[in-house]
């Protein structure tokens, strides 16, 4: 999965960046939002020794803007395309497709232009890797949140507070606390007896200004151009305060209540906010665990290494030409078994069958002596005899036509 995004990426321009696993908790509080259930309650925050605050990342968009900022990247051909892999942290109740430990899989383009394009293009990628990784149910869903400016954002959050205390009774402990705190999340509750409320609540894409709202036009154009299918989702606003103007998850199947397999969003400020010159920004992270939970329970999970080659060798004048076949074979790239001590044929052939190997390769002390070497195809159970040379030559042209 890691090494089919590592291709899909690169074939967008993204290169590979290793953010550090801890950073000054100041640094997720400003970028992620102090109020965000993120850094209120879901952070492994610890004192370092000299008495400053550091946290286990629950993220790792702050920490590539951090490097953006501290490396200069702001001289680099713009976009700047970045990719991260690795484990985040959050201290949330676990359950199936939530655990404190989970891993991300994320890419981020930052500098140069907020061109609907690039946003488009970043959702593109995300979801050809999932197209090449066979994911079952991929929905993608957009929305805009504009940016917070009063004729925009700010505007339609004085709206939706006003409309929120109007309904403030009938609404449920959390969300209740979040009008006055963050009354955008709101629109993300689950809770069924909050539904109907919700829906009658202002849209945000009704007070979109004149220019956020073009930007989202032109955003669903773009995907439209590649080939992108989505629904909007106008309650769609991310649990991050950095986000602006274009806000996306995408589904997957299998997952349950926990069905977000990936979330992202432009993040205009962020870099500045962070103390960098004005910088735009976008990305997303995929959650790997989910991602794989998906693929399992689509019976696409759990693809052992396969073997090309069994080497099923017995006595010690076989084990020689056994371990120099294996050097020769494994030099040309194929995927070899070795085992390290002799075993009778019939259980050789059991142990190569286990491994999905291709091949097996009988080397016993008759053969050596003859240099008349047997290769048995695994799926039909035929045999045919090779020298060393023969052999080699065989096997690399069988690999040629499956490659
Ligand atoms: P996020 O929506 O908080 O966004 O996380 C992205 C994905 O990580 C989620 O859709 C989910 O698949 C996975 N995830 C989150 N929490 C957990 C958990 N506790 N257990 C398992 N999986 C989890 C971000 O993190 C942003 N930094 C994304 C981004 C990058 N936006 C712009 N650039």
């Amino acid at each position: 999965m890691e090494q089919t995004a590592r291709e899909v990426f690169a074939t967008f321009g993204f290169g590979e960046i290793r953010p550090p696993v801890f950073e000054p908790t100041d640094l997720f509080a400003r970028a992620v939002g102090g109020e965000t259930d993120i850094v209120s309650k879901e952070m492994y925050s610890f004192e370092d020794r000299d008495e400053t605050s550091v946290s286990l990342r629950p993220e790792a968009t702050a920490s590539v803007c951090r490097a953006y900022i501290e490396h200069g990247m702001q001289q680099l051909p713009p976009p700047v395309k970045l990719y991260y892999l690795g484990p985040m942290f959050r201290r949330e109740r676990p359950q199936k497709g939530r655990y404190r430990q989970f891993y991300q899989i994320g890419a981020e383009a930052l500098g140069g232009t907020d061109a609907p394009g690039i946003d488009a293009e970043v959702i593109e990628m995300v979801m050809l890797f999932f197209a090449r990784l066979d994911l079952e149910g991929v929905q993608l869903e957009i929305n805009s949140i504009g940016h917070g400016a009063p004729e925009c954002r700010r505007g339609y959050v004085e709206k939706l507070k006003a409309a929120l205390e109007k309904v403030k009774d009938k609404l449920g402990e959390d969300s209740r606390r979040r009008i006055e705190t963050n009354p955008l999340r709101v629109l993300d509750s689950k809770l069924e007896s909050e539904q109907a409320i919700i829906s009658g609540l202002p849209r945000i894409g009704d007070h979109l200004c004149d220019e956020c709202a073009k930007h989202y036009a032109e955003v669903k154009r773009q995907l439209e151009l590649r080939g992108v299918a989505f629904k909007e989702n106008w309650r769609l606003v991310r649990g991050l305060d950095y986000y602006m103007r274009t806000t996306f998850e995408i589904t997957a199947k299998g997952l349950g209540s926990q069905n977000a397999v990936c979330g992202g969003g432009r993040y205009d400020g962020l870099v500045e906010l962070l103390g960098g010159p004005p910088t735009k920004g976008i990305g997303f992270a995929i959650g790997e665990d989910r991602l794989i939970l998906s693929l399992q329970e689509a019976g696409k999970g759990g693809i052992a290494q396969r073997r090309d080659v069994y080497i099923a060798w017995l006595g010690e004048k076989a084990q020689p030409a056994a371990i120099d076949v294996a050097q020769k074979l494994r030099k040309a790239g194929f995927r070899v078994e070795l085992p390290p001590t002799e075993q009778k044929f019939g259980k050789a052939l059991g142990q190569a069958d286990k491994l999905g190997s291709r091949y097996a390769l009988i080397l016993g002390e008759d053969e050596v002596a003859s240099g008349q070497w047997t290769l048995k195809t695994l799926a039909d159970g035929s045999q045919q005899k090779y020298s060393e040379a023969t052999l080699l030559e065989f096997l690399s042209k069988q690999k040629q036509l499956s490659s």
